[in-house]
């Protein structure tokens, strides 16, 4: 299993939830973080003085899945979280040791996402 974090703009995570959704990866989580990539911050200008702004608000989104899907997710990820410009973001790649459903007791595989075509709620 691997679990997919990535940091993203915030405007991307609707067109990602709602692809996800369709190729059947209807599990996820998210975590509004604040960041710096390479460029560090940038200076904001408030009543005269110079501010340096460090850290910008970025979305981080999390999804554990068995290992053959990691690339469908990036994949999707990369589709609608590339615009070109600096601070599209970044994706890492966490091995995932095991998973289990709370509810059911079941461990591994069997306890993570629903595939496509199954009805899902809540
Ligand atoms: N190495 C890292 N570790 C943890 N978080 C990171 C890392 N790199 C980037 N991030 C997160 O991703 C966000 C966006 O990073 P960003 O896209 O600016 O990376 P970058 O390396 O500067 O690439 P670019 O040059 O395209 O801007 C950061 O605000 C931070 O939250
Ligand atoms: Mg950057």
């Amino acid at each position: 299993m691997k679990m997919v974090v990535a940091y993203i703009r915030h405007e991307a995570f609707d067109p990602i939830r709602e692809d996800l959704l369709e190729k059947g990866f209807p599990s996820l989580s998210i975590t509004e973080v604040k960041g710096s990539g390479r460029q560090k911050g940038i200076t904001e200008h408030y009543r005269g003085s110079s501010i340096a702004i460090h850290l910008r608000p970025k979305l981080k989104l999390e999804c554990v899945v068995e290992d053959d899907d990691a690339r469908t997710i990036v994949d999707v990820i990369l589709k609608h979280a590339r615009t070109g410009s600096v601070g599209d973001g970044k994706i890492f790649l966490l091995p995932v040791e095991d998973a289990v459903r709370i509810r059911t007791g079941e461990w591994g595989e069997e306890v993570l996402q629903a595939h496509p075509g199954v009805e899902v709620s809540a």
